[in-house]
Order: C-alpha cells, then structure tokens, then sequence
C-alpha cells in the first residue's frame, strides 16, 4: 500500500537520524519519475523562473505561473510531499493576501508552501497559515528573492555572530510553527549548529553534510541547466548532451529520409491503397 509522506513523516525521519530527500521538479512527467524513484519531497521552486523559463531572477515569477507548474506537479505525485514555492511580492501584501494566495497553492495540489525570510510581518503570516491548515516551510541563509537587498549571491551565518542571529530567526521560525527550514548557501559547521539547535529539520542547499536533508535543483542535478553551476551541485546525469545528441540524430534522420520508418507510419487498407494508386495512374 501506497503511504503518503506528511509532515510528520518528515518530522520522524529528522528524529530517527534518516536524511530527508529533496528535489526541486516543475512538469507532470519529472515529479512522476521521481516520485516513483522514491524521493520524500518534491519542491515546485520558483527557480523554475530560471531554469525552466529563461528569466533572469526569480522575482520575475508571478502566482500565477507558479500554480500552473504545481498543479502539473502535483498530478504526477502519489507518494511525495508536493511544496509549492510562494513567489516574489504573493506573500508580502498583507497577511489577508499571502493567506489567500499560500491557500490558492493547497488548492493547486501542494502539500505545503515555502516562504522566505524571517520577520515580524513573516511570522504573523506563517502563524495565520499554521491556523488555516497550510504547513510551512520556512528558507533562511541566502534568500533568492531578496537578492538585491542582499547584494548579490553570498554565503550567510559566515561568523559567529551572524549564525547565532540565524539561529535566533530559525527559532522563531520553529516557534511559529513551521515544519522545517531550508538553508542556503551557509558554511557547514554553521549550518551543523543550527540544525543541532532546533527540534524541526533543516533542508540544506550549498549548507553542507549535517543538516537533517538536502535539495538540489532538478535541472542542475539533471545537467539540463548550463547557464551557471554553483560549487554545491552534484551532475548526476548530462541532460544538455543526451537532448543535444538525440536532436543532431533526428534532424540527420530527417535530412536523410530514415524517419519516418513504414513502421513509424500509419496505413491504408490493402484494397485501399490499390484502389489509390489506381487514383495516382488515372490522374
Ligand atoms: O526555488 C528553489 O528551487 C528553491 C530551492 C533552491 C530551495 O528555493
């Protein structure tokens, strides 16, 4: 029998010292793959702004787009957590908006939505989500959405005192309910210490070996995004030459008149297509 993962299964694996598996997927036919290859989470990541639409940053994406993409996921996976990214500016209105929108996620397919940051505005908003039903997935260190305010992509917690403040804000996090929290691009031994601090998991990306689980972006892993690879990606499999390969081979197919093969093509009745090459004879 299928078991569906859920928050508490997430909050058990943490607890039994099991690593929690996380990748990010944006189409039906990926999340299916990795469903069925056993992956805990699926994350609809608005790094599909990047690696599956072409914009610069990930503040290019609107809610709109991104329930299209979960709702795709979501249709794929039986057995996963389905995440649902909030994008730039759907959670930073009002409470009343990010409550509808984090809501319009849920309804979309997603299991749970993930919101960055951490502030007096972002807890009172992940509280109200905590009480409407909606699980919260809370992101600190490098925060892509803030990444003009932040200066660019840089490593965070990088001394004692900013990972203590890190500490502090994962706490708070934990506090007002969240289920766990990614952490990106921190140094290890950072990262170590706040997963040793807090009693939910943390989800590390570029954040080292000790976190509770880890994420890596599909299209990186996957070797289908080439436009830059940060240190922490691992290519598993070289999607951009397997794609660029079986393309030069079709269109040499094409070109020389091996594709499509009688076998690849539909066909008249016997007495039918006598009948139309008599046709071809008579005109
Ligand atoms: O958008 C994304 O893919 C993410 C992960 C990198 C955590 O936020």
């Amino acid at each position: 029998m299928l078991k569906k993962t859920t928050i508490k299964t997430i909050q058990k694996m943490k607890d039994d010292n099991e690593k929690i598996s996380v990748l990010t997927a944006y189409d039906y036919s990926t999340a299916k793959y990795m469903d069925e290859a056993g992956v805990d989470i699926v994350l609809v990541g608005d790094s599909l702004a990047n690696v599956a639409l072409g914009y610069d940053s990930t503040q290019s994406i609107s809610m709109t787009e991104m329930l299209i993409f979960t709702s795709a996921v979501a249709r794929g996976v039986n057995r996963a957590l389905v995440i649902g990214d909030m994008p730039f500016m759907s959670y930073n209105i009002s409470v009343e908006d990010a409550i509808k929108n984090c809501g319009e996620m849920l309804r979309a397919g997603a299991n749970a939505v993930k919101i960055e940051g951490c502030n007096g505005y972002i807890l009172k908003v992940i509280k109200r989500c905590i009480n409407s039903g909606i699980p919260v997935l809370g992101h600190l260190g490098f925060t892509p959405q803030s990444i003009n305010a932040l200066g660019g992509h840089s490593i965070q917690g990088k001394d004692v005192d900013s990972t203590k403040a890190l500490l502090d804000d994962a706490k708070k996090l934990q506090e007002a309910g969240a289920f766990a929290i990614v952490l990106e691009m921190v140094p290890e031994e950072s990262a170590k210490y706040i997963t040793e601090n807090l009693s939910i998991p943390t989800i590390g990306i570029g954040a080292g070996r000790f976190c509770s689980g880890h994420v890596m972006v599909s299209d990186d892993m996957l070797g289908k995004f080439s436009d830059y690879q940060p240190k922490f990606v691992r290519k598993y499999a070289d999607m951009k030459k397997v794609i660029t390969n079986a393309v030069k081979q079709y269109c040499k197919d094409v070109k020389s008149e091996l594709y499509p093969a009688e076998e690849e093509s539909f066909k008249l009745p016997m007495a039918e297509a006598i009948k139309l090459k008599n046709e071809e004879i008579l005109c």
